[in-house]
């Protein structure tokens, strides 16, 4: 499979390439980014790829020999490109332009394998958005009334482009809120599970990673024992996902391909007269929030085993 990716430059796109790199199907056939235009692969990112990374224009797609375009360009930027890209060949795309289109499969790979085995177009989850779908889906039916989560990222989730939410002097000693209401991710999650979920996002001052606390009633009569079911039933066989007693922190998944939910075996995660739970969740926005499952989206989508090319242990 020979892959292109268009926002080389980005924090996603290197990761992607370092996954492209360790591959066994895949090879990198094609680079773009405004900025690096006329450099090789090799002096930028960590791939022993000679490649020339290009200035493409959408017209320029069409003479590449490409098998599967992946776009990491920011949100609002993708339609020239797709508009360019022949039915037949297979996009990615990170940003959210696709994620609220019916015509698009929503590429969470451990909840519609199915689906995006068939589809030539995928939108790759959101990184907060893959955090809570993981700990929500396989629980939604158990709920009673909208989840509410706090989450905190790190400063690489806000792109390279520079603004307050990646300056390294307001975020020094600092925790920033913003978004506290409609957040797209918020809108992601709630239009594909379904179930209202309320999302409270801040940027902290460390790179990558995220931190989600979730908390949310449950339905009479139901207990942590029941979601801890539906959760190991949910991921067993998912070696990507763990579900653990302990509450994770950032550093647990912080430059891994994993997601941990847990929190599950903390003495006060359920106040049962309130039938209120709360469970923690980490993942690296860059990698299952981002390149890691995008990877599985190109795996599912060209036939291959979800995680070739993606080191796990379990
Ligand atoms: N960062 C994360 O944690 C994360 C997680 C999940 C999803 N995403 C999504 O993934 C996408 C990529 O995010 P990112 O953080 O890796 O990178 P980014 O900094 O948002 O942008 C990626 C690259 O796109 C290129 N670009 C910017 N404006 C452009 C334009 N007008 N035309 C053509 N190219 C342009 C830039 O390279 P040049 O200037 O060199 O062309 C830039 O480095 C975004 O949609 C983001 O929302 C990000």
């Amino acid at each position: 499979m020979k892959i292109g990716l268009i926002g080389a430059r980005g924090y996603t796109g290197g990761e992607l390439i370092k996954l492209v790199e360790s591959h066994p199907e895949f090879e990198l056939a094609a680079l773009s980014s405004r900025k690096l235009e006329g450099k090789r692969a090799r002096d930028h990112f960590e791939t022993s790829s000679d490649l020339v990374i290009e200035n493409l224009a959408p017209e320029d797609l069409s003479s590449r020999e490409v098998d599967a375009w992946v776009l990491a360009l920011p949100n609002r930027l993708s339609a020239p490109w797709v508009e360019a890209i022949s039915p037949e060949t297979l996009i990615v795309d990170l940003s959210s332009d696709h994620r609220f289109d019916d015509g698009w499969v929503h590429g969470f790979a451990e909840r519609n394998a199915y689906e995006i085995k068939a589809s030539k177009r995928i939108a790759n989850p959101g990184c907060y958005a893959t955090g809570m779908m993981a700990t929500l889906w396989p629980i939604t039916d158990l709920l009673d009334g909208p989840a509410t989560v706090f989450g905190v990222s790190g400063f690489s989730g806000a792109g390279t482009t520079p603004s307050e939410k990646n300056d390294p002097d307001v975020l020094r000693d600092n925790l920033i809120p913003y978004a506290p209401t409609q957040h797209t991710h918020e809108k992601e999650v709630s239009h594909h599970l379904q179930h209202a979920v309320n999302f409270m996002p801040h940027v902290a001052p460390f790179f990558q990673g995220i931190c989600l606390t979730i908390t949310m009633t449950l339905k009479e009569g139901l207990g942590v024992g029941d979601v801890k079911s539906k959760l190991i039933e949910a991921y067993t066989g998912h070696p990507l996902i763990n579900v653990a007693d302990e509450a994770p922190r950032v550093r647990d998944n912080m430059g891994k391909h994993t997601l941990t939910i847990g929190g599950l075996g903390e003495a006060n995660a359920f106040d049962p007269n309130r039938r209120r739970l709360v469970l923690n969740t980490t993942l690296d926005n860059l990698l299952k929030g981002a390149a890691t499952q995008c990877m599985q989206n190109l795996n599912l989508a060209s036939g291959l085993d979800a995680l070739t090319g993606i080191p796990h242990s379990k």
